[in-house]
């Protein structure tokens, strides 16, 4: 019986690129049994709820998920479907990677990152956010626990172990933030020392980004706290070419989902205009979860080779196509 696959298409660019993934899935022979469900703005069109309990139970029974970006209303309207999705299912890796492929636009072409967010604590907490009534004073908790510090960090240290990396950098803000960002080093610090085969590095977040701006060889595994991870995994993919390079893993004990690191892109949704590879390769990601290598190499194979020679890419590589031209070209080439 074939491996059945949550699948949430999302909006603005998303049913695109899910779409133009789930194509390159099935010519590279993966014999999935797909569920489509929905959550965000699409589900709330459809049932009038965000987050319907089917979907729920789809994620939760699946295990496994592909997902295209959610909208949220930026300032106020409803929480993110996203930071909700993560904290109900407790996926508490956020696993970006950015890797450079030949023939982008990236400055750099020698880059191979991976950002190990903790996906469910810190300020996306979501605790004790407060506007005073007169709208004069704002207010929000950031809360960092030991375990949740300890189970990333660790998370970090064997991912480098499994992958033959060289180095964990820990990246906080504990100059300033002593109590938050203070417990996470001191626990980094404390789990770097089970690990004496990796090279183990900190750094505060603002030299961190300076760095990786002007001397990103110096990194390869990177753990931090919600919110710094957010925003040092943005500044990576923009080592590499873009948002539209950019996947991300979202995994927990029993579950896990796999995304592109951008948003529903409005300003380019439902113009053909979107590049499908942040969404391809969080595919990729997803059957090196499932242990699944074949299909992982050939289809990045398949994409590289697109990108490189410049058939038929997407405006954000220098090309001049569509996302249906650029995702046919890959399926050509497998
Ligand atoms: N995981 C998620 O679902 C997720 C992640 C981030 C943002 N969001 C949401 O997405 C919405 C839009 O956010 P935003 O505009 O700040 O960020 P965005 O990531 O959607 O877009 C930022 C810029 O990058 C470009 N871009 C993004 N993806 C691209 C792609 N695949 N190909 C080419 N260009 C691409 C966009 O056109 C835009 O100019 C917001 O509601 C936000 O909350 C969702």
């Amino acid at each position: 019986m074939s491996r059945k696959i949550t699948v949430i298409p999302g909006d603005g660019i998303g049913p695109d690129i899910v779409k133009s993934a789930l194509a390159i899935l099935e010519k590279a022979g993966c014999d999935f049994d797909y569920e489509f469900v929905d959550a965000g703005l699409t589900a709330l069109e459809k049932t009038g709820e965000l987050l319907p309990q089917a979907t729920l139970d789809a994620i939760a029974k699946n295990g496994v998920t592909l997902k295209g970006p959610l909208t949220t209303p930026v300032g106020e309207g409803f929480t993110s479907i996203n930071v909700s999705l993560r904290k109900r299912f407790g996926l508490y890796a956020n696993l970006r990677p950015v890797k450079s492929f030949k023939g982008t636009q990236a400055r750099y072409d020698n880059i191979d990152i991976i950002t190990v967010r903790e996906n469910t604590e810190g300020m996306y907490s979501g605790l004790g956010q407060k506007v005073s009534e007169d709208g004069s004073e704002a207010e929000a908790m950031s809360k960092i626990t030991r375990a949740g510090a300890e189970r990333i960090v660790r998370f970090a240290y064997d991912l480098a172990r499994r992958e033959g990396r060289k180095k964990v950098t820990a990246v906080h803000k504990a100059n300033i933030l002593k109590s938050t960002s203070g417990l996470f080093l001191k626990v980094a610090r404390e789990i770097a020392d089970e690990y004496p085969d990796i090279e183990s590095a900190e750094m505060i977040v603002d030299a961190a980004c300076m760095r990786l701006v002007m001397n990103p060889e110096d990194f390869d595994v990177l753990v931090t706290t919600n919110l710094f991870g957010d925003i040092l995994s943005d500044l990576c993919a923009g080592l590499v070419g873009g948002l539209g390079m950019a996947p991300g893993a979202n995994i927990g004990k029993d579950c896990a989902i796999f995304e592109a690191v951008h948003g529903s892109a409005p300003d380019i949704a439902g113009k053909n205009l979107a590049n499908p590879s942040s969404v391809i390769l969080a595919a990729v990601q997803m059957l090196e979860y499932l242990e699944m290598p074949e299909p992982a190499e050939k289809i990045t194979r398949a994409l590289a080779e697109v990108i490189e020679s410049g058939d038929r890419t997407t405006r954000d590589l220098g090309g001049s196509h569509g996302t249906t031209d650029f995702t046919d070209a890959i399926i050509e080439r497998l």
